[in-house]
């Protein structure tokens, strides 16, 4: 199965590591680690590790392209980018690792023209031809219109296409109604979506039981694992204890194990492992990377799973 992901808000993250933060002081940073980022590159990364054959595309600024072109070319993706007037945006990340606190400040993305609008979407469509998988992940830039992923969803899906959702906001609230494949949003996303409180996978399971029309939902939920629900079934994944490095792209992770068990047809706990265990691999260190596969099988090995049961019966 090849695979593309789509990311129209690209960043580069300086992700820097300090013990104590404390904002308002002078803290001193152990180091300054540079990554070509945004959601949907990090997706691409950790598939192209799993072995899986994957073109990027979306939006990047050309004043600052190389860390990106860097990225794809060490890890073999194929480079299908637009490249628009500017420069990629910034994110800042302030790892504090004596609390395992990660901060972010993420900063807006570059206005899109009307005629780089169109120039995405017609090399969207044009990659369709050769492609099975869209992976369509994160926020959107000024100019894009909040139903860029709801849209682009009818059509993949018109042209027979398997599509993989993970945003937030009304990008999300739109898109879902296009009833993506696979959708994986976290608490605090769903919780937004539905205008409901949601703490953990009990009420996760009593928010999203009667959706219907989704292969895969998966709702991610921090350290306290994700609950994976597919045709009428529900399991929460607990993830093994690791030695958590970052967070950032914990749920990026999530996404690219929910795509390789797509790609490979397995079953809702097989997939509730794997994508589990690419989360719990890539926390281990900075930036969006899966583990040896040894340790890989180890990390599956040891991932706790619990059979929920939906209160409300049939098929997603
Ligand atoms: N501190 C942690 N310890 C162990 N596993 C974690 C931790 N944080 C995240 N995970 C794993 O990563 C998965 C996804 O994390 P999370 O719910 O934070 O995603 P997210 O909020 O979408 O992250 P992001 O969008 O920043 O990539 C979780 O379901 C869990 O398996
Ligand atoms: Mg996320």
């Amino acid at each position: 199965m090849k695979v593309v992901t789509v990311t129209l808000n690209p960043a580069i993250d300086l992700t820097v590591r300090a013990d104590h933060l404390q904002l308002g002081l002078v803290n001193a940073g152990h180091d300054l680690q540079m990554h070509a980022a945004g959601k949907g590159v990090n997706v691409a990364s950790i598939l192209a590790d799993a072995g899986l054959q994957v073109t990027a595309t979306g939006l990047l600024g050309d004043e600052n392209p190389e860390a990106f072109e860097r990225l794809f070319a060490r890890k073999g993706i194929q480079d299908q980018f637009v490249r628009i007037p500017g420069g990629t945006r910034l994110g800042l990340k302030i790892v504090d690792e004596t609390r395992n606190q990660t901060t972010d400040i993420n900063l807006p993305g570059i206005q899109v023209s009307e005629k780089d609008l169109l120039k995405i979407q017609h090399r969207i469509l044009d990659l369709a031809e050769e492609h099975d998988l869209f992976v369509l992940a994160g926020s959107l830039p000024p100019g894009i219109p909040e139903d860029f992923y709801f849209h682009l969803t009818l059509e993949l899906k018109k042209l027979g296409k398997k599509v993989v959702l993970d945003t937030s906001n009304s990008p999300l609230m739109e898109g879902i109604k296009a009833l993506p494949d696979g959708v994986k949003p976290n608490l605090h996303e769903l919780s937004v979506l539905t205008g409901k409180d949601l703490h953990n996978a009990q009420d996760a399971l009593e928010a999203v039981q009667h959706w219907r029309g989704f292969e895969t939902l998966v709702v991610s939920m921090g350290e306290q694992g994700a609950l994976f629900l597919s045709a009428g079934q529900a399991v929460q994944a607990i993830p093994p204890r690791v030695n958590v490095k970052s967070t950032v792209g914990a749920g990026d992770a999530m996404v690219a194990g929910l795509v390789t068990a797509l790609s490979r047809g397995l079953d809702l706990e097989s997939t509730a492992r794997l994508a589990t265990s690419f989360s719990a691999g890539s926390i281990q260190q900075v930036g969006a990377n899966l583990p040896d596969p040894a340790t890989l099988q180890q990390l599956q090995a040891n991932v706790e799973l619990l059979t929920l049961n939906p209160q409300v019966e049939g098929h997603l």
